[in-house]
């Protein structure tokens, strides 16, 4: 299927060392590996929208065969994404959104639906009466922008809730700012956090304050293992969390597959899914087996190369003896 000897996959990420990042990296980084004449080069721009329009710049100057990106903002690489397209280079857009239609394709879930369900399941639990801080994300992306929207959607259908809005700066909780929220609002009882990471703050928060039995707190990203939020939600530290896959290993798959001059949709869409104390243990039982079937993947992958170069090494001796 694929014809091209040597491909390069450019994969521009945005943001450092989070858990859901990491992840997608990782999914990024196997599927690569399942083709062996496929190279995955990751740069990061760590917040910095400049660094990640140098980062594409720089993927253009090096003629990847695909780029990958996952925005920092959606406004800012506007004119590196349409120059990168222009000069034929696919690019696949992954999780935030770009504000220009000229590019390959997007994947991503619905963060409209992923704010709905929130809203939708404190609704259902409180029975339309409940007083909620609602911690959003950046407005400049389109996650936080439209988390926020589909929440409101909800919510505002009921005039027994009552929000709270305040702003997360960098994907961390305004804790000063949630303090005062707390202390103004003795009858909160909900939470409804941009992610995990934000959710997990609130709830120390909320324990220092001996509150964390009587607020319930709802996130959204769900990533399975250690400190992700289909843990917290098994330890009760979260009431539930809105699965938001990364769609990592599934861009890789688009870039491809137009790598292949197959014709692939513009928009992709992920499942997005509430995950509560009723369905945490399965979900995190299915996405035990995908990991163990990774690092299936990965350690035969390892054997492969290990053979290759034992083959090489072999093969040098061969024609060292034929020279001899
Ligand atoms: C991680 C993150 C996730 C969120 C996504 C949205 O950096 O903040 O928590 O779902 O980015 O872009």
């Amino acid at each position: 299927e694929e014809d091209k000897d040597e491909i390069l996959i450019g994969f521009s990420q945005s943001i450092n060392h989070d858990i859901w990042r990491k992840s997608m990296e990782h999914s990024m980084e196997i599927e690569a590996a399942l083709h062996p004449n496929v190279k995955l080069k990751i740069y990061n721009a760590n917040r910095k929208s400049k660094k990640q329009i140098k980062d594409i710049e720089r993927f253009i100057e090096e003629k990847v065969d695909a780029i990958i990106v996952s925005p920092f903002e959606s406004d800012s690489i506007i004119p590196v994404i349409e120059k990168a397209n222009a000069k034929g280079i696919p690019v696949i857009v992954v999780d935030r959104k770009v504000n220009t239609s000229n590019y390959m394709a997007y994947i991503g879930a619905d963060n409209v639906e992923v704010g709905r369900i929130a809203g939708r399941h404190i609704v259902s639990l409180s029975k339309g009466k409940a007083k909620v801080i609602e911690v959003r994300g950046a407005y400049y992306t389109s996650p936080g922008l439209e988390r926020s929207l589909g929440f409101k959607e909800i919510v505002e259908q009921y005039s027994g809730i009552k929000v709270v809005r305040l702003d997360a700066y960098k994907d961390e909780l305004p804790k000063e700012a949630f303090l005062k929220a707390l202390t103004e609002n003795p009858d909160v009882d909900y939470v409804f956090a941009y992610n995990d990471v934000i959710a997990y703050q609130a709830y120390l928060v909320a324990k220092s304050k001996k509150l964390e039995k009587k607020i319930k707190i709802i996130g959204v990203d769900g990533i399975n293992g250690p400190y992700g939020g289909i843990q917290l939600v098994k330890d009760g530290i979260l009431k539930a969390t809105v699965l938001y896959l990364t769609g990592g290993s599934e861009a890789v798959k688009l870039a491809l597959k137009v790598i292949n001059k197959e014709i692939v949709p513009k928009k992709n869409n992920l499942n997005t899914v509430l995950i509560d104390s009723l369905n945490a243990e399965i979900m995190s039982n299915q996405f035990d087996k995908i990991t163990i079937q990774q690092s299936d993947i990965e350690e035969q992958q390892h054997i492969i190369k290990n053979q290759e170069e034992k083959y090489a090494s072999q093969s040098n001796l061969l024609k060292l003896l034929i020279i001899l």
